[in-house]
């Protein structure tokens, strides 16, 4: 039976791959490397760094493909949907006509599979549609909220506290009481300052794990203006920014 693993590349330097994701790449047979175009080559390109810098010549194929641009739809959680959809199609074509039987295919994902990402959703919508069968695997990768807090020498929670993970679309829903400690991911418009009255720190780090790599902290209202700064700054240099952060409330004894 054809096989696909959805392997974790951590945040794209290559020494943050596992072992394991190692050699799931070197017993894979096709890659599979989809083209955004609207979106960042560079990340196209250190998925094929990673292939070079791991497996020897010859020895895999890659196949790109492009997939469709996400259409803005009434609601955000529709248009994700659709766009879901039509890039599982493009999924679905790879592993019908480029894998054949007892072969294996790859798909290189950002971070780790669990995290804010679609290919696992996609793969079991692709199955139950039950036109194409195949079994699958997923090797889990460093996340963008693991390397944060490792850069910024802080655990995710304090004793017994807990940890939310979200998004910047989520953050509003939430009472600043509420905000122990909270890893925001996908904030394209610095959501962060709806809280610059609040008595609340944050750890912030940009293009994590890479050259680029930016990391900002301190109580968030004194340290505002420098990160409005240093987003756009970063947004104008590279075209493109992939940040994420923690907030974090101040207890009454820190
Ligand atoms: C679609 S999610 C993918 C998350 C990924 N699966 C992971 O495990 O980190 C993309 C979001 O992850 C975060 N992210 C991914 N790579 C990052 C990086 N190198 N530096 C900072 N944040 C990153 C950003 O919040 C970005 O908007």
């Amino acid at each position: 039976m054809k096989k696909i693993y959805l392997i974790g590349i951590g945040q794209g330097n290559p020494d943050y791959l596992t072992v394991q994701s190692i050699k799931t790449m070197k017993k894979t047979d096709v890659f599979f490397l989809l083209e955004k175009e609207w979106d960042k080559k560079d990340l196209l390109k250190i998925r094929k760094e990673i292939l070079e810098r791991y497996l020897s010549e010859g020895t895999y194929r890659v196949v790109s493909a492009k997939i469709p641009k996400r259409r803005k739809g009434s609601k955000y959680e529709e248009g994700v949907e659709i766009w879901r959809q039509e890039t599982a199609a493009v999924i679905a074509g790879l592993i019908k006509d480029e894998i054949k039987e007892d072969e294996s295919g790859a798909l290189l994902v950002w971070g780790d599979p669990s995290l804010y990402d679609g290919h696992l959703e996609m793969l079991q919508h692709i199955l139950k549609q039950g036109i194409i069968n195949f079994d699958y695997e997923v090797i889990p990768g460093i996340t963008s909220v693991q390397v944060l807090a490792a850069r910024h020498k802080i655990p995710l929670n304090r004793i017994g506290e807990t940890i939310v993970i979200t998004t910047a679309r989520h953050l509003k829903e939430y009472r600043t009481e509420e905000i122990k400690n909270m890893a925001v991911m996908l904030d394209s418009r610095g959501s962060f300052q709806q809280l610059q009255d609040e008595d609340i720190d944050i750890y912030w780090g940009g293009y994590l794990g890479s050259e680029d790599e930016i990391l900002l902290s301190g109580r968030l209202k004194d340290i505002i203006m420098d990160l409005k700064n240093i987003i756009k700054e970063a947004k104008n240099k590279k075209g493109w920014l992939m940040d994420t952060y923690i907030l974090r409330r101040k207890e009454n004894n820190d």
